[in-house]
């Protein structure tokens, strides 16, 4: 009944508009370009309460909530005991004050009366033990019982609101990230196996089992293990928890499907670095990616934080929503210190400089109980905003006044580099040398090259490189026969593919290539890596990126072919690596392959950034920029848009390579001097 009266108004403002029945479908509003956003839980409040909430997020510019993504035991109460109603009067009190919505399902936090009539759908934890409720994800994944009533109710719930002009997407889940131990999980993981590699011959091989007697006659001898094992079966762990990730959020996307618009669209909030599963594929069933940053202890680190919005744009290759960020401190680190003032509004728009479409605060109101009492908000438990509220509200007022010059605007870069999660866990469960964090490396990369060139892509080694100039592979260190055929045509084809240190020295079973690193590629770089070796002091180094110092891993390299050159050697260390080569490239072609077997401090890796530039063809972006202003550019057909924002601890004037409009307030004028944590978005 309720849903009809909201169609009759649907009709009679479509033919206000338009006059004509066939454009009714424009009329539902779209996510603006730059949406605000908040976490709402009106389940937790009096309806009589909500006006209020939702007239202050008015009043901040807010665009859109996110609501229900753990209201499971409000939206069911019992089992099969539907109540939406005050899920629909929420979305109604919303777009009372133009606010859209975003509906969570709510497999993250299972009801009590679940638990207790399903006790098979609990997780088992690594230790044996039986997760309990109490806390959220102390669900199942993979368990049918789970995913059948997860499904039903994410099914009513979009049978409901799968028309409602006010709900503009979906969310799956929260932060996918539990897995479960149980014997049921482990059939199905041994049943996985056997699709996957046909016969125990065959895995037995791939596996190289014949190790430590490891070898398999039956299927269900095979055991999970996480950490300490054969490497071909970790890797597979992995890839079968993705799957089954994958599996449960397509349930989720399928079951929206069946009943919602398409212009309603589904995502999942992911966590940046977490490596849980495959993210590139588990994205390929949604419409778009998000993801929840938070600082935690400290302040915004403008290059791993940059470099995690990176990713995410990568997952899809196109822009992205912050799902959830912190309102100036979280409560979960070990010191929950509060951003600066003015922190946390740089920070919202650093996010845009990477891609980002919305930027959503996890949460609007502190509730009176739970595990979260002490975390930011924007309005406290007493119902009044906090000190940050008028920064986020001044945030929202410059979304709306920005948003249509960035609308149709995304990143775009000559240089990528590359991220595999195989590669990643593959050196995590063999670090060598503790020190190695496979992030780490990636960042040691991406830094020095997103400040020369203010925009960098990071996306998976299979995907279409030849839009790049430049492609950097920082430990890539498990290397798939698809990547390999899709290095050599980037490289053949005229790109640049510099390799960093621990590259292609395994294969798609994490066992050890037949050949020395880079494995496959040996022969386009025409020389190895003779030995590695993990370092307990630092080795000097020098060549044509100036004199420098390595850490924590060095490789001995050789060339083989006339026309490979060193262009990097160790001075003196350990005896072993004295004099010998360090860092090799080859011209292939109109294409190029280098390969960097040291960890190079920050000067020396800057050189090699500028180098890896120059050899390829790519410009340094607005160059005379003082340091600790970080630069962003987005683009789209016929417009540019710059976003300066100042991280450094004092004010700071950047010269401008034209005059240039600020896109905030209308002024034009060829520098602008930034105070600390001041931003421009300038065109
Ligand atoms: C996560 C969760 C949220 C909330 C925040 C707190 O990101 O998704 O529900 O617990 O952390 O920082």
């Amino acid at each position: 009944m309720f849903r009809e009266v909201v169609a009759g108004c649907c009709l009679l403002f479509g033919l206000g508009v338009t006059g004509a029945i066939a454009e009714q479908a424009d009329v539902v509003p779209a996510a603006p370009p730059l949406s605000l956003g908040t976490a709402w839980y009106p389940e937790q409040w009096p309806e009589s309460r909500w006006d209020v909430d939702l007239l202050l997020m008015e009043q901040a510019h807010v665009t859109f909530v996110r609501l229900t993504e753990f209201a499971w035991s409000a939206m069911e109460p019992g089992d099969g005991n539907f109540q939406l109603d005050w899920v629909e009067h929420a979305i109604r009190a919303a777009e009372r004050h133009h606010i859209q919505v975003v509906l969570g399902t709510p497999g993250a936090a299972p009801p009590a009366w679940l638990t207790q009539k399903y006790p098979e759908t609990l997780r088992t934890m690594e230790d044996g033990r039986k997760d309990e409720h109490g806390n959220r994800e102390q669900f199942n994944f993979t368990n049918p019982k789970y995913r059948e009533l997860v499904a039903r109710i994410t099914g009513k719930m979009a049978e409901r609101f799968g028309h409602d002009k006010n709900v503009i997407g979906w969310q799956i889940d929260n932060e996918l990230a539990a897995e479960s131990y149980d014997a049921d999980t482990k059939r199905q993981w041994q049943d996985w196996l056997e699709a996957k590699y046909g016969t125990l011959d065959n895995l037995n091989a791939r596996w190289t089992t014949a190790y430590w007697s490891e070898t398999y006659t039956d299927w269900r001898q095979i055991p999970i293990e996480t950490r300490y094992s054969n490497p071909g079966l970790l890797l597979n762990w992995k890839q079968f928890v993705t799957d089954t990730y994958r599996s449960y959020s397509k349930l989720h996307v399928d079951t929206i499907r069946k009943y919602a618009e398409p212009r309603q669209r589904i995502t999942t909030n992911m966590m940046g670095w977490f490596d849980g599963y495959d993210h590139y594929k588990l994205a390929q069933d949604l419409d778009f990616a998000s993801w929840d940053d938070y600082v935690g202890t400290g302040h915004l680190d403008p290059i791993r934080n940059g470099m995690a919005h990176d990713l995410t744009r990568g997952f899809l290759r196109k822009n992205f929503w912050v799902m959830e960020t912190q309102p100036g401190f979280v409560n979960w680190s070990a010191d929950n210190n509060a951003l600066d003032k003015g922190e946390v509004r740089a920070m919202a728009w650093h996010d845009v400089g990477h891609g980002a479409e919305a930027v959503s605060y996890w949460q609007w109101r502190s509730a009176l109980n739970g595990q979260e009492e002490y975390h930011g908000v924007l309005v406290g438990a007493d119902g009044t905003p906090v000190p940050l509220y008028p920064e986020v509200a001044q945030l929202g007022a410059e979304f709306a006044k920005a948003g249509p010059a960035l609308a149709g605007t995304t990143v775009e870069s000559d240089v990528a580099v590359l991220q595999d999660y195989d590669s990643r866990w593959a050196i995590n469960w063999q670090r060598h040398n503790k020190a190695f964090d496979p992030v780490n490396a990636l960042v040691s990369y991406y830094g020095p090259l997103r400040k020369l060139v203010r925009s960098v892509d990071v996306v998976a080694d299979t995907v279409p490189l030849s839009r790049y100039k430049l492609v950097v592979a920082p430990a890539l260190n498990v290397l798939t026969p698809a990547a390999v055929k899709n290095l050599e045509v980037y490289v053949r084809g005229g790109g640049h593919l510099v390799l960093g240190q621990r590259s292609g020295m395994k294969d798609q079973d994490n066992a050890l290539e037949v050949e020395r690193q880079p494995g496959p590629l040996v022969d386009l770089l025409g020389g190895r890596v003779e030995q590695f070796y993990a370092l307990d002091k630092d080795v000097p180094i020098e060549g044509t990126w100036g004199s420098g110092t390595d850490t924590i891993w060095a490789e001995q390299m050789s060339i083989k072919a006339p026309d490979a050159e060193v262009l990097m050697r160790y001075g003196k260390s350990n005896g072993w690596l004295d004099g010998q080569p360090a860092a090799v490239t080859r011209k292939v072609g109109k294409g190029r392959i280098t390969y960097i077997g040291a960890m190079l401090d920050e000067p020396t890796m800057r050189a090699a950034a500028k180098w890896m530039l120059e050899t390829s063809g790519v410009n340094a972006v607005w160059p005379g920029v003082p340091e600790g202003v970080d630069v962003s550019v987005r683009s789209g057909v016929g417009k540019k848009v710059w976003i300066l924002i100042n991280l450094s601890g004092d004010a700071k004037t950047v010269s401008l390579p034209a005059a240039m409009e600020s896109v905030l307030d209308g002024s034009r004028s060829a520098s602008v001097t930034l105070p600390r944590y001041g931003v421009a978005v300038l065109r």
